[in-house]
């Protein structure tokens, strides 16, 4: 089975940082496989803009390494490569000046009628200079976006500055706030559980759902991102963004619509239901780790202060969060999250408990009886599992087994699983804001971690040390089960 492609009407895409680490791994090879899908049309162009010089030709050939490194085995086709090379073009501009902003008014001139967007693939700090001089070259047109990634802002004042900084050149409509973790078909597939199922909705609240769990395990470490990542840490780096957006999609009311403006409404009000954690509780509610040298995937890794080169850090690789959403459906359901680098693997799931059956009428011999769990597999293997209890076939007596009603998506549909950015990169195209944040998402979501953030600071909570390899430190381990519950073990 594959899903129905339609075709997005002709555009301009200009990617600054267009020769950038991103544009590299995950945008170009996103449009090439949106090609690949017959999605665009003609004439579309991308057109990559940064500071180094490169001609239309170069860039071509940096984008044709790209593809080759990128795409897995067979998805390179050096035709489709041509034709896609071929609606590629460069200029090189300079955010800080005036260079090159007429030769890209004149490129971009030969397609005025056609949807624009700008993608802000560069640090954050030149997207005002961006901006503005896109406003000042006249570059903004009925049919304009602009897509801007993370990090927005390092806390609450930081991003509102910078959501200013843009919003004074677009209106909050033209504005794409990048969270690839909503692309994601597994996180989309979460709304189709929920609403396209009668199944799920009516126990979804605190009378029967236990508590629910969020892990964003990854294997990787430092990855040469040391000098942003050391900055930033876990918190910022992945909760206040992905983690809090799975939280909501989890947690919220059901929107009247998919509306972009309905189901954002929706993830808002999660947002400022979250119980506040601060000084007073903070110790109690998360425990922040830091990964020491230990094995991943087979072989030796250094620990994260060695990758520092002898660095001195608190920073941590990773958090563990006991949140709580004070609102009627979630009063008493625990939230559980945690995240980090160079776990024991790379795993993302989210796992709701339901609660254990109000009485047994099986006697002793029937066995332990599970609580229900659905859990919605993020990565890898993305797919959905139920657990259920059966009876243990056979003759005799009555035994109880717990077992799972288990679907992979590539095994159910025998489809490629498509990265995050091919949906969102079109999304822009067709305006469709539904899986974009909106500014007061993000602000809200820094009015809940600006606290831990403080918290941390004041009481001078340690980075907890955790072995590479492992699921992080045993302090996380209790942090759950000092509540009697265990973190899930796929
Ligand atoms: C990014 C973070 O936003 O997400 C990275 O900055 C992290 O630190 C990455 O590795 C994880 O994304 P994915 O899609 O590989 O789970």
């Amino acid at each position: 089975m594959s899903s129905q492609i339609i075709p997005v009407e002709p555009f301009d895409y200009v990617v600054f940082g267009g020769t950038g680490d991103l544009a590299e791994r995950k945008l170009l090879p996103a449009l090439y496989h949106r090609q690949l899908d017959g999605q665009l049309t003609e004439p579309t162009r991308i057109i990559g803009a940064s500071r180094s010089h490169l001609t239309h030709e170069e860039y071509r050939k940096f984008a044709d390494e790209a593809l080759k490194e990128h795409l897995k085995p067979g998805e390179y086709d050096a035709d489709q490569v041509k034709t896609f090379c071929d609606r590629l073009y460069y200029v090189s501009v300079d955010a800080k000046s005036d260079n090159g902003w007429k030769q890209l008014r004149d490129l971009l001139d030969e397609g005025k009628d056609r949807v624009r967007a700008f993608y802000l693939a560069v640090a954050p700090a030149i997207f005002g200079d961006i901006s503005e001089r896109i406003r000042d070259n006249k570059l903004i047109t009925k049919s304009t976006r602009i897509v801007v990634e993370k990090p927005i802002g390092r806390d609450l004042a930081s991003a509102l500055e910078l959501n200013d900084t843009i919003g004074k050149v677009f209106h909050e409509e033209q504005i794409f706030r990048i969270d690839h973790y909503l692309g994601k078909e597994t996180v989309q597939n979460l709304m189709a559980l929920r609403f396209a199922n009668a199944l799920y909705e009516p126990l979804w609240n605190s009378a029967h759902i236990d508590h629910v769990q969020i892990t964003v395990a990854e294997a990787v470490g430092l990855e040469s991102r040391a000098g942003y990542y050391d900055k930033a840490g876990a918190l910022r780096d992945m909760v206040q963004n992905h983690i809090l957006q799975l939280v909501c999609l989890v947690a919220m009311e059901v929107p009247p619509s998919m509306n972009a403006e309905s189901v954002r409404d929706e993830k808002l009000k999660v947002l400022r239901a979250l119980k506040r954690i601060d000084a007073s509780n903070v110790e109690k509610a998360t425990v922040r780790g830091q990964y020491k040298a230990g094995a991943s995937a087979g072989g030796p890794v250094k620990g994260y202060l060695e990758e520092l080169e002898g660095g001195v850090s608190n920073t941590e690789t990773f958090v563990a969060i006991k949140a709580e959403i004070d609102n009627w459906r979630w009063a008493g359901v625990p939230f559980y999250i945690r995240t980090g680098k160079r776990m024991a693997e790379r795993m993302s799931e989210i796992v709701i408990t339901f609660k254990p059956i109000p009485h047994s009428i099986f006697d002793d011999a029937a066995g332990r009886i599970s609580q229900n769990q659905l859990v919605i597999r993020l990565q890898p293997n993305e797919g959905v599992k139920q657990s259920l209890m059966i009876k243990d076939p056979g003759p005799g007596g009555m035994r109880l087994r717990n077992v799972s009603l288990d679907m992979s998506f590539a095994e159910a549909f025998n489809a490629r699983s498509a990265d995050a950015y091919e949906r969102l990169l079109l999304d822009v195209i067709r305006s469709n804001q539904t899986l974009f944040m909106r500014r007061d998402e993000v602000e809200a979501a820094w009015r809940w971690c600006d606290p831990i953030l403080k918290a941390w600071d004041e009481t001078g909570q340690p980075a907890q040390g955790y072995t590479a390899g492992t699921w992080g430190p045993s302090q996380a381990i209790a942090l759950i089960e000092r509540d009697g519950r265990t973190w899930h073990e796929s």
